[in-house]
């Protein structure tokens, strides 16, 4: 019988209320310790909301406090690489929103203070790898089913648009998690990008690039392209398809109905994320508790995968600002993050 683990959670915006509520109601062995946000009626709301909880007015005393054994990340961006760094000095398990920093030096300091630690303490919430239609697709992959995996193709669309979306943020906050499939799904790291992007509409503002087209090369000879649209208009759809030597593997709604009325055949798309990746995020959590609980590797993204996502994202968009191919530095993988390399102990103390 393992202990619960009391998760205390920073943030508790939109993200973080869904991992709060989550990790209270779905996911076995967790609970919420505590949380806190800048706004605090929403850090108390989301604490009642989830048995109690602890509010904490500072975040760095919620990572420092006795009762919290693990902490899950889930404040603005610009926030997290502070708040890891301190769940690493503090010794805690952390589970960190992507991305786990704004940028690839700070991320770089992470995966270095990790290291010194000699334990893998940080897991980063790029969800696709717990997706179970990405999951299907990587099952056939490393069964051998279409071969070798030569290209990954991937499809993330937005309904809607703010007016004003630079491509950047189209970068580094959708496209980073197609990124981060590609390498997943191929077992390869990316070397070289190539980004195009527009604004479709006239009214969106000028810095406004909502449609993007990756192209990404990567080791072995493999490569990527994802599509990144973001007034779809339609709804929300993520997709991907592993070409392999002998054939290929897509994504697929599972136990989903197909209508037939009107002249017409149809199946419901998703509107937002959240409904999407529904059981992604409960699944993510799910095994980010057992491997606090068990004292094993997190088989989700790693500080190594958050930066090394962070170095594409860098990169990809240096290429869309130049029209240009963008070489990516990708240092060798440490041993810390190796699949080959002995499981390392994250347990909380
Ligand atoms: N994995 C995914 O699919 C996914 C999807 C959406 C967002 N995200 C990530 O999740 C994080 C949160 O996104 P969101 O959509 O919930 O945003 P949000 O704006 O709804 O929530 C962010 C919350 O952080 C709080 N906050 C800001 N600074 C803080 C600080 N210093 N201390 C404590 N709280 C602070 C804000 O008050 C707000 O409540 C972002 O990093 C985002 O990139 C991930």
């Amino acid at each position: 019988m393992h202990k619960t683990i009391a998760v205390g959670v920073i943030g508790t915006g939109g993200m973080g209320t869904r991992h709060a509520h989550n990790l209270h109601r779905l996911v076995p062995g967790a609970a919420v310790a505590g949380t806190s946000d800048v706004d605090r009626d929403r850090a108390a709301r989301v604490a009642a909301e989830c048995g109690g909880a602890a509010v904490f007015d500072d975040p760095y005393q919620l990572i420092e406090d006795p009762t919290v054994n693990a902490v899950l990340i889930a404040s603005t961006d610009s926030t997290h690489a502070a708040f890891v760094r301190a769940c690493l000095e503090a010794g805690k398990p952390v589970m960190c929103e992507k991305p786990l920093a704004e940028t690839a030096q700070d991320a770089w300091h992470l995966v270095q203070a990790e290291q010194a630690l000699g334990r893998r303490l940080v897991a980063v919430g790029l969800m696709r790898r717990f997706d179970p239609q990405h999951l299907a697709v990587e099952r056939a992959v490393r069964a051998g089913k279409v071969g070798r995996g030569l290209m990954f193709k991937g499809t993330h669309r937005n309904a809607k648009v703010p007016t004003h979306l630079p491509g950047r943020v189209v970068i580094t906050n959708s496209a980073v998690h197609d990124i981060d499939s590609a390498r997943w799904l191929l077992g390869q790291e990316v070397t070289e990008v190539f980004v195009r992007g527009v604004r479709t509409r006239p009214h969106f503002s000028g810095e406004t690039v909502d449609m993007l087209l990756l192209q990404l090369a990567l080791t072995d000879g493999c490569l990527a392209t994802v599509e990144v649209t973001s007034a779809a208009g339609y709804g929300y759809e993520v997709c991907a398809e592993v070409v392999g030597e002998t054939g290929t593997v897509t994504t697929a709604q599972p136990a989903d109905a197909v209508v037939r009325l009107n002249g017409q055949s149809a199946t419901d798309v998703d509107q937002i994320w959240l409904d999407r990746f529904r059981q992604a995020y409960v699944d993510e959590l799910v095994g980010w508790v057992e491997s606090v609980q068990t004292g094993t590797s997190f088989r989700g993204a790693s500080a190594w995968d958050g930066y090394v996502s962070q170095v594409v994202t860098d990169a990809c968009i240096e290429a869309l600002n130049t029209g240009q191919p963008v070489q990516v530095p990708t240092p060798e993988t440490p041993a810390l993050y190796r699949e080959d390399a002995a499981p390392e102990v994250v347990g909380a103390d």
